[in-house]
């Protein structure tokens, strides 16, 4: 596992230096999480990217996020929007949410991004009476227990075409086998299976190895 784990972080070195680079405003959001004791939990930066360009080939101007922690996603997904576009991002901790907005008005996002502080399944119903969406892209990354949830209400907040993305699916391998001592295995568990039943889903999942370890990830597009 080891010697597998160093392999994959020195491909993700040679993809992410040519395909998906650093700059100052995503180096410094990582810094300062880290510096505010945030989990260091944030994708890859060639997930970010892979996040960006699904964003951009969208043509997406509205977009959700479930789970903020620093703001390194947001920051991928937002750089992907056009000048009108805007982003709320949905996040639980109110620290994690405030070293999110500096990282974001750091990376000149401030005005496009909105972090909002509570439990999402509190903050997405606010959405639905606002009337915030349809949402063109929406990216699920905060508790996996609730999962099943999560794509039900991106669901509800959709249009034809919306892109649905969940992040770590793979959970290891472990996904694969029911874990009943493990929320989160069981909550990405129920929430692949509410997909695969959801005529109007269609979707695929996928492992992912790299310097995050061994997990994976799910893509669904919104039918009808
Ligand atoms: N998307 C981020 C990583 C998110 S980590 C990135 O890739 O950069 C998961 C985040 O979800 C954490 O910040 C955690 O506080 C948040 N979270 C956990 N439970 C939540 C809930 N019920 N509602 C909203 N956010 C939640
Ligand atoms: C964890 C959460 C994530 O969103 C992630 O990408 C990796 C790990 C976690 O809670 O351990
Ligand atoms: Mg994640």
């Amino acid at each position: 596992m080891s010697n597998d784990h160093a392999q994959w972080t020195t491909v993700d070195r040679y993809f992410t230096d040519l395909l998906a680079p650093a700059d100052d405003a995503l180096d410094a959001a990582l810094a300062d999480s880290t510096a505010a004791g945030l989990p260091e939990i944030a994708v890859a930066p060639n997930q970010g990217k892979l996040l960006h360009l699904l964003v951009a080939t969208q043509g997406a101007r509205n977009v959700l996020e479930i789970g903020t922690l620093g703001g390194y996603s947001t920051i991928w997904l937002a750089r992907a929007l056009p000048a009108d576009g805007r982003l709320i991002t949905l996040e639980y901790d109110p620290k994690h949410a405030e070293v999110a907005r500096g990282n974001l008005a750091r990376a000149g996002l401030d005005k496009t991004v909105e972090v909002r502080v509570g439990a999402a399944l509190d903050t997405l119903p606010l959405l639905e009476q606002e009337g915030a969406g349809p949402f063109d892209f929406v990216f699920i990354d905060a508790d996996k227990v609730n999962n099943p949830h999560y794509v039900s209400w991106a669901l509800n907040l959709s249009r034809p075409g919306t892109l649905i993305v969940v992040d770590n699916v793979g959970r290891a391998g472990k996904v694969a086998t029911p874990h009943p001592d493990d929320p989160a295995v069981t909550g990405t568990r129920e929430m692949i299976e509410l997909v695969a039943r959801e005529p109007r889903l269609d979707a695929t999942a996928f492992q992912v190895v790299g310097t995050k370890g061994y997990d994976g990830l799910l893509v669904a597009r919104v039918l009808s």
